[in-house]
C-alpha cells in the first residue's frame, strides 16, 4: 500500500427534487503518504462532495474510496478539516477551540496533556499569547492560523481543506501559504486542498488535479516535483510561470470554453 488517499472510480448523484444531479463521474485520484495534493475545478464541480467522501460523512454509489490501505465505510477520526470560515465559538477562548477535536476523539487524555499539545500548535503559527483571548478579538488571518491548529490538534492522518485561504487578503494568505510549509515540515500528514487560486496549488502542491465541469472526472495532473519547504519566489521562476499556463488553459478547458483536448504527457484519463 503505497497511497494513504485512493479514489477510485468514484461516482456520484445528488437525489433532488428535480431528480438526481451527477456530481462525480468514475473520479481517480491517489495521493501517497505525506503527499500534498491540490484540486482546482469549475465552481459547484464536485469538489466539497470529495472532501465529504474522504472524511466518511457520506458514502458514493459508485466506486471506493480507501483510506491508509481500508474502505472508508463511517465517518473518520483520522481525518482532521479546515474550510473557509474557520466557524470558531465565540464563547470558547482561542485555547478552548483548539482542545476541542482531542475532547472527541480522545476524551481521556490528560487536559494537561490537551493544553500543551494546543499550546505547541498555536505556537508553531505565530499565536502564543493569544491563548485566551476570544475569537472575535483575533483578525481573519489569526482566526484561519487557530482553525489549522484546530484541525490538526488530534494528529490526523489526512488533513483536508476546503479553501481555507479564500476570503484573506492577498498578503495574508500568502503569510498562511509558508505556514502551511512549516506545517508539513513539523507535522505528518497526508494533505487535500480544495482551491480556485492556481498559484496556491502551484506554490503548495506536489500534485494538481484538475476536475471537469459538473459531473467532475480526473481531466488532467500536473506533478510538481519539489520537496522541502519552498521560497515564495519559486512562483516567479520560468517553471512555475509555465505550470500555471498549463494549469489555466486546463480551468478553460474545463469550464468548456475551449474545445481542444489536452495534449501533455501528463493528462489523466
Ligand atoms: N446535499 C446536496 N443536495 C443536493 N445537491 C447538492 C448537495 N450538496 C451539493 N449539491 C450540489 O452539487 C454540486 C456540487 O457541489 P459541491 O461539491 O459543493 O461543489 P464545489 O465544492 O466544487 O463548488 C453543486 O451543484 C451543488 O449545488
Ligand atoms: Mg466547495
Amino acid at each position: 500500500m503505497t497511497n494513504l488517499i485512493e479514489i477510485r472510480g468514484v461516482t456520484h448523484a445528488y437525489k433532488t427534487a428535480a431528480g438526481p444531479l451527477p456530481v462525480l463521474d468514475n473520479l481517480e485520484i491517489a495521493i501517497p503518504e505525506g503527499g500534498f495534493c491540490a484540486v482546482v475545478g469549475p465552481s459547484g464541480c464536485g469538489k466539497s462532495t470529495l472532501t465529504r467522501l474522504i472524511a466518511g460523512l457520506m458514502f458514493p454509489d459508485q466506486g471506493e474510496v480507501w483510506l491508509h490501505g481500508e474502505r472508508v465505510r463511517s465517518p473518520r477520526r483520522s481525518v482532521g478539516m479546515a474550510f473557509q470560515n474557520p466557524v470558531l465559538l465565540e464563547w470558547r477562548t482561542i485555547l478552548q477551540n483548539v482542545i476541542l477535536p482531542l475532547e472527541i476523539v480522545d476524551p481521556r487524555m490528560p487536559k494537561a496533556k490537551k493544553e500543551a499539545r494546543a499550546r505547541e500548535l498555536l505556537a508553531l503559527v505565530g499565536l502564543e499569547g493569544f491563548e485566551d483571548k476570544r475569537p472575535s478579538e483575533l483578525s481573519g488571518g489569526m482566526r484561519q492560523r487557530a482553525s489549522l491548529c484546530r484541525s490538526l490538534v488530534h494528529r490526523p492522518e489526512v488533513l483536508i481543506l476546503d479553501e481555507p485561504f479564500g476570503a484573506l487578503d492577498a498578503f495574508t494568505r500568502e503569510d498562511l501559504w509558508q505556514l502551511m510549509h512549516r506545517l508539513r515540515a513539523e507535522e505528518s500528514f497526508t494533505a487535500l486542498l480544495i482551491t480556485h487560486d492556481l498559484r496556491e496549488s502551484v506554490y503548495l502542491a506536489d500534485q494538481v488535479v484538475v476536475l471537469s465541469g459538473r459531473p467532475a472526472r480526473t481531466q488532467y495532473v500536473l506533478d510538481i516535483d519539489m520537496p522541502g519547504i519552498r521560497p515564495i519566489d519559486m512562483l516567479y521562476t520560468a517553471r512555475s510561470v509555465e505550470w500555471l499556463a498549463t494549469l489555466r488553459r486546463q480551468i478553460e478547458i474545463a469550464q468548456g470554453r475551449t474545445a481542444e483536448p489536452a495534449t501533455s504527457t501528463e493528462t489523466a484519463t
